[in-house]
């Protein structure tokens, strides 16, 4: 296991002495056949009993092949597939509900992002919405229930660390709930998230508030929200656990741009989760989750007038019928 643990200037050594020149290249590894494998993969297929539950019967097929596909195709060793099994178990030892690193782990290989995009596209009746983009593991129930035009920053003082950063990147964010034929949704839930201008969310941090800069938003009669926050920060997942060694491992770069959180909800239309990202980031096209869509990147405005705010920012999401 220690061999796991390595930086990325190290070399993962998990071989058992099967060892491969600095310049050979994976396809001249070669694989062990398909063929050798294929007696073990129908077993293990046929295994399956007649009372198994119905959707496992039917994915459990494809996903012992392509396992046991991938383990030939890279001749995988029993070290390395072991140093697999304990970043597993240490995912789930790690993890409670303030931090969830076996999802984390989904998320830097794109498995969040990409069952984010089959949901959405099983779920719309079109796909005139606007785009969804993945929860995160940072959500929490129950944030507060606010008055549209309030604050979700709390107790921001002088003493703040980050106060400065905080008054430069305020922002003044409204928009309205619309229905895909573009009828305002009157009722909606817009339920917000942000980390803070260190790179935290609160849960991550004791020195915020309980549920600093989260609230949720009920629409007007025309559809309107409205709330002050700030201008999102861009900052690295948790790198404290095996995700990032496995990042560090993969010479990756940790950051996600820039992102404001949101699900929005309404009767009888599909519940939207998504994120904003701030079109000045410079991260935008180097997300460690892949959650940036086009779509979802949005231009901050200066905003005059007002001492509360320094940035504008409208932005309508628009939510599809129910199926
Ligand atoms: C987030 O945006 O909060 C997030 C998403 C995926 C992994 C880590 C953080
Ligand atoms: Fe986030």
């Amino acid at each position: 296991m220690e061999n796991f643990r390595i930086g990325k200037d190290a070399t993962l050594n998990l071989r058992m002495g099967i060892t491969y020149s600095d310049d050979q290249t994976p396809e001249e590894v070669h694989p062990t056949s398909a063929k050798d494998g294929q007696s073990l993969i129908d077993q293990v297929i046929a295994a399956t009993g007649p009372k198994a539950h119905p959707r496992l019967a039917q994915i459990m097929p494809s996903l012992v092949r392509h396992l046991h596909d991938f383990a030939r195709e890279v001749n995988l060793t029993v070290p390395e597939w072991k140093a697999a099994v304990d970043m597993l178990n240490e995912c789930g030892q790690i993890s409670n509900d303030r931090r969830n690193e076996t999802q984390l782990l989904c998320d830097i290989l794109g498995l969040e992002s990409l069952v984010d995009e089959i949901t959405s596209n099983l779920l719309a009746s079109s796909n005139a919405g606007t785009p969804s983009a993945v929860l995160g593991p940072f959500y929490r129930y129950n944030a507060p229930l606010l008055p549209n035009g309030s604050s979700i920053v709390k107790n921001l003082t002088p003493e703040t660390p980050w106060f400065s950063q905080a008054i430069a990147d305020s922002a003044y964010i409204t928009g309205r709930v619309l229905s895909t034929g573009g009828r305002p949704i009157p009722g909606a839930i817009v339920d917000t998230w942000l980390a803070a201008p260190n790179g935290l969310y609160e849960q991550q941090d004791e020195s915020q508030t309980d549920m600093n800069l989260r609230g949720r938003f009920k629409t007007d009669q025309d559809g309107r929200f409205a709330f002050y926050a700030l201008r999102p920060t861009s900052y690295p997942i948790p790198f404290d656990g095996p995700a990032g060694r496995f990042l560090t491992l993969l010479d990756r770069n940790p950051n996600r741009p820039g992102h404001i959180h949101f699900v929005v909800s309404a009767p009888r239309h599909r519940p939207l989760t998504t994120q904003i990202f701030d079109s000045r980031d410079k991260y935008l096209t180097e997300d460690a989750v892949f959650a940036v869509k086009d779509e979802l990147v949005v231009k901050f405005l200066p905003h005059k007038g007002d001492s509360k705010a320094r940035w504008y920012l409208e932005y309508d999401f628009v939510l599809s019928r129910e199926n």
